[in-house]
């Protein structure tokens, strides 16, 4: 499974980029607006940084926007994947530039129909909010097994990308069901490094050796 770092800051990027774990990046208006800057130029240093696949949301509501958009996105960098939202412009929006040769993830995505409805028209990726699902009481990962199971069923190469993650639970879910990507803030991915055990188990093996170390001298 791919792992996206879910962000618009530069320095998470950097830093995840780093550890060589990162396959791309998503971001989306309200990360971007955190950020304050130039997003155009915010993106084109994440696609620099990630070298592979980066979501660029568009804010225009009507289809004729969002091709707009959508273009003047892809021209940021070729790693750009347009993210549209799935509303009944954005699939008419998603099937028009699927079919000029451009990479589109829709996004809040909060039902299996919704979907199968953007695998149709061509999406490469479809963003199931699984996070915002947990937040309503709902159970978000029921929903990606639903895709996971529509997607391998129907053979469409549209990739699921699980989104809206809260926790590392979300990502293993994502990863055991077969999900193709997950994307997660730098904070969960720095919580998927931790566990108490390697750091005592490090502790103890220097203890060890610097105590074999004293009593040869
Ligand atoms: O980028 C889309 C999605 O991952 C948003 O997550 O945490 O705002 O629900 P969140």
């Amino acid at each position: 499974m791919k792992l996206f770092v879910d962000t618009g800051n530069l320095k998470e990027v950097e830093a995840l980029a780093a550890l060589g774990i990162l396959d791309g990046a998503t971001t989306n208006p309200s990360l971007l607006a955190k950020e304050g800057g130039d997003a155009r130029q915010i993106l084109r240093q994440i696609c620099r940084l990630v070298q592979g696949p980066v979501s660029a949301e568009v804010v225009a509501t009507d289809t004729a926007g969002m091709l707009r958009e959508g273009r003047e996105l892809a021209a940021i960098d070729e790693h750009i994947v347009i993210k549209v939202p799935f509303t009944k412009d954005g699939v008419r929006a998603c099937k028009a530039l699927a079919s000029e040769g451009h990479r589109v993830n829709v996004t809040l995505v909060f039902s299996a129909a919704q979907a199968w409805l953007a695998a149709k028209v061509g999406a490469a990726y479809v963003s199931p909010f699984v996070g915002r699902l947990d937040d309503i009481g709902a159970t978000g990962m029921d929903l990606a097994r639903q895709i996971v199971d529509i997607f391998q069923r129907g053979r469409y190469a549209t990739e699921l990308l699980v989104a809206s993650v809260r926790h590392p639970i979300h990502i293993i879910e994502a990863a055991r069901m077969g999900a193709d990507v997950a994307t997660a803030p730098a904070a969960v991915i720095e919580q998927c490094f931790r566990h108490p055990l390697t750091d005592i188990g490090l502790e103890r093996f220097l203890k060890d050796w610097e105590k074999a170390q004293a009593a040869r001298v």
